[in-house]
């Protein structure tokens, strides 16, 4: 049976500062978020009740709409409240959080400068962004046509709808040959980032990511280079080139949707997701669910 479509699902969605009946959060087609990517959003997990980062995330929704030049007409205090109050009504502990804010339909054409400013919080239950029996093994990852844009050509410092349109093409494509997602090379050809998510690598205990030059610094990715200081392990924040991966053992992406997911493959090279990897992966489960992880 075909899964139930996202605009179908019970409950409520927070949408311009009201709590309304899930399948009446609609908008217009003439909407300029659709028309023209004047979209940014944030995607977050809760744990036990908890929203995990989330006034970073709400902080980071507002820098994002800053670059792409609009400001979202609600203080991140307002967002945080809105996440929480619409978790309880939700009635979910575990949970995915989505708020998106978007130019409405006031203008159409290029210019938008005096649309309304739209935003929306959706929250669902969405397991393992992952297939969780091959996200254990370790995934395997293509390498995607397509390269994260030079900062001079995208808004890549922002979490940017318009960014997505490459992620999806390439994520299809590497579905299409049968791997989980695509690893993405840079303008330059270096190594960048999986489709939503970021990468590291292992060698002779030291881990390896590359610089976040031009994709998102994530918000998990930051959090693992912590846990990681934490365990003692160094971390080597530095170029990477595609050459190399054949000389590290371990790899794994980190993002907010991905948790710490293992790697097996990508195209030609392999891993073998070990000691380094594992311990992240249980570090990371704990720092998010502090309370489950006292309880043990
Ligand atoms: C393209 C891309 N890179 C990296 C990340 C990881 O970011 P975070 O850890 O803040 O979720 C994500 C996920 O949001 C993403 O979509």
């Amino acid at each position: 049976m075909a899964a139930i479509p996202f605009d179908q699902l019970d409950g409520e969605i927070w949408f311009n500062g009201e709590f309304v009946p899930w399948k009446d959060a609609k908008i217009h087609v003439l909407t300029h978020g659709l028309h023209y990517a004047s979209a940014v959003f944030e995607g977050e997990r809760a744990y036990g009740g908890r929203i995990f980062k989330l006034t970073e995330h709400n902080q980071r929704l507002h820098q994002s709409a800053d670059i792409l030049g609009f400001k979202i007409p609600y203080s991140v205090d307002e967002l945080d409240s809105a996440s929480k109050e619409l978790l309880k009504r939700q009635g979910f502990s575990e949970a995915y959080v989505r708020p998106i804010a978007w130019r409405g339909s006031e203008q159409m054409g290029v210019s938008a400068q005096n649309s309304r400013i739209n935003v929306a919080i959706a929250i669902w239950q969405w397991g393992s962004y992952f297939n969780p029996a091959e996200k254990l093994k370790g995934i395997r990852l293509d390498i995607a046509e397509y390269r994260r844009p030079d900062p001079r050509t995208a808004p890549s410092k922002s979490k940017a709808a318009g960014l997505y349109m490459i992620c999806t093409i390439s994520k299809h494509a590497a579905e299409a040959k049968g791997y989980a997602d695509a690893l993405m090379l840079d303008w330059r050809g270096q190594v960048a980032e999986a489709t939503g998510a970021n990468i590291f690598f292992v060698k002779d205990g030291v881990l390896h990511t590359p610089v976040p030059d031009c994709f998102l610094d994530g918000i998990t990715r930051r959090t693992v280079i912590e846990l990681a200081k934490r365990r003692g392990y160094e971390v080597v924040e530095r170029v990477i080139m595609p050459e190399e991966l054949s000389g590290f053992s371990e790899c794994f992406l980190t993002g907010s949707a991905a948790e710490v997911t293992p790697v097996s493959e990508i195209g030609p090279y392999r891993f073998a997701p070990a000691t380094i990897t594992e311990t992240l992966m249980n570090d990371y489960t704990k720092e998010v669910n502090p309370v489950a992880a006292a309880a043990e």
